[in-house]
């Protein structure tokens, strides 16, 4: 287990924060509801345009060198969304093969062409599939989204169908500002730590893999 940010790439996104805030309580539960709203509505829901631009191509190069994955090996991505970290993956690595799931209808009706065969739909504390399928587990922003228990569950399954890599990122905080303006961002999420709170809540569980943090800035 390792605290390890592969997301290093990945651009950070100008945030309106006080005007989240002031919708929040409104918006969170139609944000929870992962359709349109929350990936294509307005910003006060959710992404605000939840549309490919190549940005989760670095990441796959960076997960591709640091797990040291070849053609034939298989990946998972639990929270796949509209597959563009799984379509990325195979522009950049040829052979290789992915899976995703994800509990939204809306999502996976909208992935991309060449992933949308490989997505499933479901939910992250029950993957449907069998022990030790893939050579790599990644979920990004996704477990957070469960209550406790099912979130470590959650966890306990990405172990169960690895083989070898998982890679796993929540939110949390580095400093109390963040903590504040994630407390007044956020929508979605159930369960969030500090990273302390998290480690024990990966150690509770016997989690082997990667780990980082989302950050509001
Ligand atoms: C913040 S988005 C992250 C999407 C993608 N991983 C990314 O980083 O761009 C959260 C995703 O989690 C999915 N999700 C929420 N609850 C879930 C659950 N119980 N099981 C699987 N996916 C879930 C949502 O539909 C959404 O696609």
């Amino acid at each position: 287990m390792r605290e390890i940010n592969l997301l290093d790439s990945y651009p950070r996104s100008t945030r309106p924060i006080a005007e989240r805030q002031a919708a929040v309580p409104l918006q969170r539960e139609i944000a929870r509801k992962f359709g349109y709203e929350y990936f294509d509505g307005d910003r006060t829901q959710g992404y605000g345009g939840y549309r490919y631009d190549g940005r989760w191509v670095a990441v796959a190069r960076r997960m591709i060198e640091y797990y040291g994955l070849r053609a034939g090996n298989h990946i998972l991505d639990v929270g796949c969304a509209k597959g563009f970290l799984l379509h990325d993956f195979q522009q950049v690595l040829h052979g290789v093969l992915v899976a995703g799931l994800d509990v939204s209808h809306y999502g996976l009706s909208n992935a991309m062409d060449d992933v949308k065969p490989h997505l499933v739909r479901g939910t992250a504390e029950r993957l449907p599939f069998a022990d030790g399928s893939f050579d790599l587990v990644v979920s990004i922003n996704t477990i957070h989204n469960l209550e406790l228990g099912s979130c470590r569950e959650a966890i306990r399954e990405m172990e169960r169908v690895s083989r070898s890599h998982k890679y796993l990122q929540v939110d949390s905080w580095l400093t109390e500002e963040q903590h504040q303006n994630f407390l007044r961002w956020q929508l979605t999420a159930v369960t969030y730590f500090d990273p302390q709170t998290w480690r024990q809540v990966f150690r509770d569980v016997d989690y082997t893999g990667d780990f980082y943090w989302t950050l509001t800035e």
